[in-house]
């Protein structure tokens, strides 16, 4: 028998004010048109004034404890992906930490943008595979409308904010690709991409939060050939194939990529769970929005084998495998 960790609960939050592209039409040199053909969002919804991060936070981790069963008390580990914290320092997971009634374990920040909450995910999966905690929070969380430049059109209409978490619990299985958890995750850097998706700002360089600038184009060209590389390995890693898939849950960064990656692995796109139109890209919230969407209204169902992946700035790129 090893440990594995299982999905015991998620949980998400999207803030109230919900702006459409013909919103976005009246601020930029845009269209509906433009933004529904070239990324298949439609809105996205945006934090109020002095709602900030760890608000978002704070009430995904609440959904996902409740439909856990268990108190804040319970968790021993906090994960929180985020590339817009409350502030430089502490970490915001600290403040998510002492809102729950989490006073024990360890809590703290993970930063790789969009890729933010696969790479948290397998953190607190090697944390409970090596027995240094039994139940994990895992939250991806973002504000990204504060990060934006709202007079450079080829960004502002792509983003918006939410967040969402899962529980982890160390759970004992068979050691086999049936068993129940996470059954591996994979995870990939290139930093020689720094320029390409970026914020031109930060605490040692210009001591401004600055504004996120991106190469779409060829950020677009790299994503789908990473995705592929990854979910490839992943399934080999397993002795598992893409027709194994019952649903794919990625990053949710434009509906082109996400039937460009289907294409890839010979998936039929309606086994994707899609929330990019009403969500936009919400960064290292979109896997976990998207996965406790597809939870809540019942396609992800016990015994599923569920594909998550992303890819984001950095680069930074990698997926999970997980049977429910
Ligand atoms: O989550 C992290 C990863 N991020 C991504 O995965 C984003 C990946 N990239 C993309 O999703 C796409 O590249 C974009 C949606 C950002 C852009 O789509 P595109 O098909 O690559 O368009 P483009 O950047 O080549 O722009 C085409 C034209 C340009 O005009 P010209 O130069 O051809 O006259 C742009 O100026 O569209 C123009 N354009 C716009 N027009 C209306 C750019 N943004 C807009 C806009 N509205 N919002």
């Amino acid at each position: 028998m090893i440990l594995r960790s299982r999905i015991v609960g998620c949980g998400s939050y999207l803030p109230e004010r919900v702006v459409s592209n013909a919103e976005m039409a009246r601020m930029v040199d845009t269209s509906d048109e433009w933004i529904v053909e070239r990324t298949g969002i439609r809105s996205r919804h945006l934090a109020a004034e002095g709602q900030s991060t760890s608000d978002l936070a704070t009430a995904a981790a609440q959904r996902a404890l409740q439909a856990a069963g268990i108190t804040g008390a319970e968790v021993d580990l906090l994960v929180l992906a985020t590339a817009t914290p409350d502030h430089t320092f502490p970490a915001t997971a600290t403040k998510v930490q002492s809102r729950i009634g989490m006073t024990g374990g360890a809590a703290f920040d993970i930063q790789a943008v969009c890729s933010g909450f696969i790479y948290a995910l397998s953190i607190a999966d090697n944390f409970i595979k090596a027995g240094q905690a039994r139940t994990a929070l895992v939250i991806g969380a973002e504000t990204f409308s504060r990060i934006l430049d709202w007079t450079d059109r080829g960004t502002c209409v792509l983003f918006g904010d939410g967040a969402g978490a899962m529980v982890l619990r160390a759970e004992a299985q068979p050691g086999t690709n049936q068993d129940r958890g996470i059954l591996s995750t994979h995870l990939h850097s290139d930093g020689r991409h720094h320029d390409l998706l970026y914020v031109d700002g930060g605490p040692s360089t210009t001591q401004t939060v600055g504004h996120l600038r991106m190469e779409g184009k060829e950020v677009f060209r790299h994503a789908v050939s990473n995705l592929a590389q990854v979910v490839g390995e992943a399934l080999e890693a397993n002795g598992l194939k893409a027709d194994d898939i019952t649903w794919v849950v990625p990053h949710q960064a434009n509906r082109r990529i996400l039937d460009g990656t289907a294409r890839k692995l010979g998936l039929p796109p309606e086994r994707m769970v899609v929330t990019v139109d009403r969500h936009a890209n919400t960064s290292a919230a979109s896997v976990p929005l998207a996965f406790a969407e597809a939870v809540n209204d019942g396609r992800l169902k016990s015994g599923d084998l569920v594909l998550l992946e992303a890819m984001g700035g950095g680069f930074t790129w990698g997926a999970a495998l997980v049977r429910l």
